[in-house]
């Protein structure tokens, strides 16, 4: 991507952020430490656990794209912090469970102005996948 284009990214994944900013590198930090492993450094799904697991991860590149233009908020919410568990997180969510109930209590925004509570880790991680979104 040219610089250009990054700018570009960065400037609308600003622009589609809430009011209270959430943290985007603390964000990018999060995933490449707790993320990348499956999801690959690109989020694109071919991180170096792929060869070992069943099931394929997700490209997460691909998530606003997937939902008709919409950033899948509450989907993705509830799929990092295990509440809404995938047979491939079932083991693994939880042990990150406690950390992604730190950093205090946060709401995010939805396209659709809906408000969804979860914590301030899981918001700056929100915020980094939203700039990393195919367009
Ligand atoms: C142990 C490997 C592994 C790790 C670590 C992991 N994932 Fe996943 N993830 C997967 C797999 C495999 C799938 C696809 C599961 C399925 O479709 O049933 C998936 C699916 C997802 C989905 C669902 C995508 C959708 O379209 O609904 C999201 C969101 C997601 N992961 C986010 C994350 C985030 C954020 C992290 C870091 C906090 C993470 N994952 C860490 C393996 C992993």
């Amino acid at each position: 991507m040219t610089g250009k284009g990054a700018a570009i990214v960065f400037a609308v994944a600003m622009m589609a952020e809430p009011a209270a900013a959430a943290d985007i590198e603390a964000g990018r930090e999060t995933y490449w430490r707790y993320c990348s492993s499956c999801h690959g450094e690109m989020a694109e799904g071919n991180g170096p656990m792929r060869a070992v697991l069943m099931v394929k991860p997700a490209d997460l590149t691909v998530l606003t794209a997937n939902g008709g233009g919409v950033f899948p908020l509450d989907r993705v919410i509830r799929r990092i912090d295990g509440r809404d568990p995938l047979v491939s997180h079932g083991s693994e969510m939880p042990v990150y469970g406690d950390f992604f109930h730190e950093g205090g209590r946060e709401t995010v925004e939805a396209e659709d102005g809906t408000r969804v509570a979860t914590s301030g880790a899981v918001a700056d991680l929100l915020a980094y996948l939203r700039t990393i979104q195919a367009r």
